[in-house]
């Protein structure tokens, strides 16, 4: 790992990302320009048929070669690789004013080195490993000729049946916040020039995961006061953070579709967040206006979104067909479209691509840089560091390396391809690490002895399709029954395959599928020492389970070093320091579920009196809290210290606790700091992450961990439309997930 750290510090010590570079050699270029190849700058084309949504028009095959040759495509998304980029950019540089494309991808969690899905990152609660993990990304991605990658996702999402809550950091606004700067800023490095670096894209604005039901691209109706406390935040953190690039949701929020909301992209974003970089429309976004019942044809849809502030159209095909018409017309003025040239043109111009267009696309740097082992250690690193140990009765886990019989359990157990997780760019298929072979290289004179179990997949053919889950084919559970019987412990590796989570990948049943529940209850008959390990891309409901299971650890998809990653911490070579960066529900009748909700006025309590805002099947609270993970040691809180009665303007507060390890091996404990605003002049959560810090601490030894706020920490967006904060009290906790904590208070005067 040290030489894995160094390679990496190396890598971060490279000068600013912010878009906006020289202008006037982009202003001269674009006098120089017809209407067709301004609007060709605004177009974007996939190069190929893997796609995410319906591709209307045009095929790049016929028309894209061309359109590229005269000058009129200036982006293409799903090119990849330094020859096939390289190809594409000579035609672009052979047209009449040699204007670069610019390459675009998901890059979502690695290029070819795969690290844990984002959800999952989110759960190490170190928003530090992001940059890293980023920032490997973007080299990786960068030799193979990319420019831009579409990530960071940074939607807040608080229900579970959507699947692409797996995409983002969970349901905090502030943890968000730090993990969508910190990814920003290791795509972008700190040189967007540079040959290793590539420009991000936050999406998607906005509120894309607010849609009804959890089900996607559904309907989004959430207030300007959500709007601005929840779901803004992590994209003006990455604004704040220099991000080049934004793209519109799928989305409407109060009937406007995001890709023509006027109001929210050009007053907001590049308005009063000064947002310089260009804003690309999702897949057909622009299109799609038409769907949403806005716009009568493509033609008002192309107006629309150029009015609103959509610089570039992917593969919507509104642009290319009326853009020019629109102009010529006069009904859409010339300056929009030179606007959005521009902010396209000094994008590409701060990536360099003026200077040398094929610093990109370079088949050496391909070779070497793709799966560098320093990029495997870190998938390994991070992987074991995301993962959340929810249940351990009895010291179960860790498991032993040596006299121990171990059965390990589930078709998932032996998978190479699921843990790669969703979105996984050019990562090799079937090239994870399986728990199998991680399991087996760490397992010594421990016995390990493997069974399928039923099959998860589907048995004709044999493809990981979310739709495909076998519920008809119960052989292999005879089997591994008997295997449990014969071992010590079982290890179950139950959950979702890859394909299961992320777009297009809504549930209304977030429980274990196919046989996973009888496998699972058959086990527990004849072995009550059941390791549950969970892949999974969303909380899952394990609640008829909980009570029967002595250990329980989400592994999400960890990427390419999964089975290593998951080994050591199964065997104890790590102990677990992840921690859920979401409620996780006891039923999907709980959804939406997110610890930071309103009191109501009638909040429920233990007695659970009649007319309070309950459920009267089920607790409110989720099975285990925002913030929660267990460690192989204990950790006690005491000395709760706030270090003045109030705090006034200008001003600044201590808040202190003392942590001590009562365990008996070395562990990291994630150390939180909540709030909550007593009376303000809206209501406010019950409670908000402020702070947070994972320490690490030896048996025995204690350390305090200080958190200073000051208080604009504490401003919201109130009844006023204004942000800050009144007069009144301010309860806080420090402790160790959002439902527990020693508490105290202080005034704002
Ligand atoms: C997704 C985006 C993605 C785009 C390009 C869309 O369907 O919503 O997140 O970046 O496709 O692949």
């Amino acid at each position: 790992m040290r030489t894995c750290i160094f390679y990496l510090l190396v890598l971060l010590l490279v000068t600013s990302c912010a878009p906006g570079g020289e202008s006037d050699r982009m202003e001269d270029l674009l006098e120089k320009m017809t209407i067709e190849e301004k609007v060709g700058q605004l177009i974007q084309y996939t190069g190929r048929w893997e796609m995410t949504g319906p591709a209307p028009g045009n095929d790049y095959a016929q028309t894209g070669l061309q359109k590229i040759e005269s000058g009129e495509l200036g982006s293409m998304l799903n090119v990849t690789g330094a020859l096939a980029t390289r190809n594409a950019q000579e035609l672009a540089l052979n047209s009449r004013l040699g204007i670069p494309m610019i390459f675009g991808y998901d890059v979502i969690h690695g290029y070819r080195t795969m690290f844990p899905m984002p959800l999952a990152e989110a759960a190490t609660w170190e928003p530090g490993l992001a940059r890293l993990t980023s920032r490997v990304a973007a080299i990786e991605a960068a030799a193979a000729g990319l420019h831009w990658t579409f990530a960071p996702m940074v939607d807040i999402a608080r229900d579970a049946r959507w699947g692409r809550i797996v995409e983002g950091s969970g349901e905090d606004p502030f943890l968000g916040s730090l993990f969508a700067a910190e990814r920003v800023k290791g795509f972008q490095g700190e040189d967007l020039s540079a040959n290793n670096t590539i420009a991000a894209c936050a999406k998607h604005f906005a509120a894309y995961g607010f849609v009804e039901g959890g089900r996607d691209y559904n309907t989004v109706d959430v207030s300007e006061h959500t709007l601005q406390n929840i779901i803004f935040p992590p994209f003006k953190a990455c604004v704040d953070a220099g991000v080049a690039t934004f793209m519109n949701a799928f989305n409407v929020i109060g009937g406007v579709p995001s890709t023509g909301n006027s109001a929210m992209v050009k007053g907001l974003l590049k308005g009063s967040w000064g947002f310089e970089g260009f804003v690309v429309s999702d897949w057909n976004s622009v299109g799609e206006m038409i769907e949403h019942g806005v716009a009568a044809d493509q033609k008002e849809a192309a107006q629309l979104a150029i009015e609103a502030g959509c610089d570039m159209d992917m593969e919507g095909y509104c642009y290319e067909n009326h853009l020019k018409e629109l102009i010529e017309s006069g009904e859409v003025a010339e300056a929009l479209l030179d606007e959005a040239v521009l902010r396209i043109l000094r994008v590409k111009e701060d990536l360099g691509l003026f200077d040398d267009p094929y610093k990109y696309c370079d088949k050496e740097r391909e070779k070497e840089l793709l799966l560098h082992p320093d990029h495997l250690a870190l998938a390994r690193e991070v992987g074991k560091r995301s993962l959340v140990l929810l249940k351990n009765n009895e010291a179960l886990l860790p498991l032993r390396k040596s006299g121990q019989k171990i059965a390990l359990i589930g078709e998932l157990a032996a998978e190479k391809d699921s843990p790669l997780g969703n979105w996984r760019a050019q990562a090799i298929a079937n090239s994870a690490v399986s728990v199998l072979e991680g399991v087996k290289a760490k397992a010594e004179d421990s016995q390990v002895f493997f069974e399928k179990g039923p099959r998860y997949v589907s048995s004709e053919t044999g493809f990981l399709t979310p739709l495909e889950i076998n519920t008809t084919d119960p052989r292999g559970i005879k089997e591994a029954v008997a295997a449990a019987r014969r071992a010590d412990v079982a290890v179950l590796v139950l959950g979702e395959n890859c394909f299961q989570s992320a777009e297009a990948r809504s549930v209304t049943d977030i429980s274990l599928k196919g046989f996973q529940k009888e496998l699972l209850d058959k086990v527990l008959e004849v072995n009550e020492n059941v390791v549950l390990v969970l892949m999974n891309g969303r909380p899952l409901d394990i609640s008829e389970f909980i009570d029967r299971i002595p250990a329980v650890l989400v592994a999400w998809h960890p990427g390419s070093e999964s089975g290593n990653a998951i080994a050591d911490v199964l065997f104890g070579d790590y102990n677990p320091s992840g921690r859920l960066p979401l409620s996780w529900p006891r039923s999907v009748g709980q959804l939406p579920l997110y610890y930071n909700a309103k009191n109501t006025g009638r909040p429920t309590d233990e007695r659970n009196l009649v007319n309070t805002s309950r459920y009267i099947d089920l607790s409110n609270d989720p099975l285990f809290p925002f913030g929660f993970g267990l460690s192989y040691t204990s950790f006690e809180y005491s000395d709760l210290q706030v270090s003045e009665p109030g705090l006034g303007a200008g001003e600044s507060i201590e808040i202190r606790a003392t942590i001590t390890n009562t365990g008996e091996v070395f562990g990291e404990e994630v150390v939180q700091l909540y709030v909550r605003d007593v009376a303000a002049s809206v209501s406010r959560p019950v409670r908000e992450l402020k702070g947070f810090r994972k320490i690490g601490l030896e048996p025995g030894s204690s350390d305090e961990v200080t958190f200073t706020l000051k208080p604009d920490d504490l401003f919201y967006f109130g009844a006023d439309r204004q942000w800050g904060i009144d007069p009144g009290t301010i309860q806080v906790w420090i402790g160790p997930n959002a439902m527990e904590g020693l508490e105290s208070s202080f005034e704002i005067q």
